[in-house]
């Protein structure tokens, strides 16, 4: 079986080194609490949150292993992509956010709190494609909050929150 270290070479590919991503649609790991990764990482490996691309990494990882990589990320610094944050897209996003109530669960720090995952300094294109997701009912395994959170927003709006989110 690989070593912690090895296993993290392994993610550092796709989420980079420092746990933050600098590819796209890929998420930053960086700083995110450790209970949310590991609840992703458990749904995953479960098969209920469905990753093509992560399903040879998440094979046969077990409970502690689990712990021990959603441990390591959480300390990591998370730093702002290469992705232009535009000023009048966080404004807007802001007044979104505060009509949605984004914060009563994700905190004003947008550092997230056990589910819930942190947003701040996350990727524009990823919180997107995510939000997405949520939308068309197409993550597997995801929390029904998030759904009735942002329903009926359209593309510009859910760009907007990206880039309030990213910016922060
Ligand atoms: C081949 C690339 C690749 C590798 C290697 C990889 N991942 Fe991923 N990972 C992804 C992609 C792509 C997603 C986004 C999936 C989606 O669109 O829903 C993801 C999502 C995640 C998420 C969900 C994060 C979130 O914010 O929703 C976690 C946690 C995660 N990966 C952890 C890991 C860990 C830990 C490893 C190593 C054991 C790993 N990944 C290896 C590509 C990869
Ligand atoms: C009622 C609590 C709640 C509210 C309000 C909420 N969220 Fe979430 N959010 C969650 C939870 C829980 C998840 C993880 C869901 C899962 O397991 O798929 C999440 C996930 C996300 C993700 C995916 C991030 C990732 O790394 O995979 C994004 C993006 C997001 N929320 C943005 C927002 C925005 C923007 C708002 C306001 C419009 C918002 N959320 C309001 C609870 C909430």
């Amino acid at each position: 079986m690989p070593t912690l270290a090895e296993r993290i070479a392994q993610c550092g590919a796709c989420h980079g080194e420092d746990g933050n991503s600098r590819l796209e649609n890929i998420p930053s790991l960086a700083g995110q609490p450790s209970f949310f990764t590991l609840n992703q990482l458990i749904l995953m490996r479960e098969g209920v949150r469905k990753v093509e691309a992560m399903a040879p990494f998440v094979k046969g990882l077990t409970d502690a292993d689990i712990q021990a990589l959603s441990d390591h990320y959480e300390k990591l610094a998370p730093r702002p992509s290469e992705e232009t944050v535009h000023p009048a897209r966080v404004e807007r996003g802001a007044k979104i956010a505060a009509q949605r109530r984004c914060e009563s669960c994700h905190l004003p720090s947008l550092a997230g709190q056990q589910q819930m995952p942190r947003l701040a300094k996350q990727r524009i294109d990823y919180m997107i494609h995510a939000m997405k997701q949520y939308l068309t009912d197409s993550r597997s395994g995801a929390d029904t909050a998030m759904t009735a959170a942002i329903f009926g927003l359209r593309d510009e709006e859910l760009a907007a929150l990206a880039h309030w989110a990213a910016g922060k």
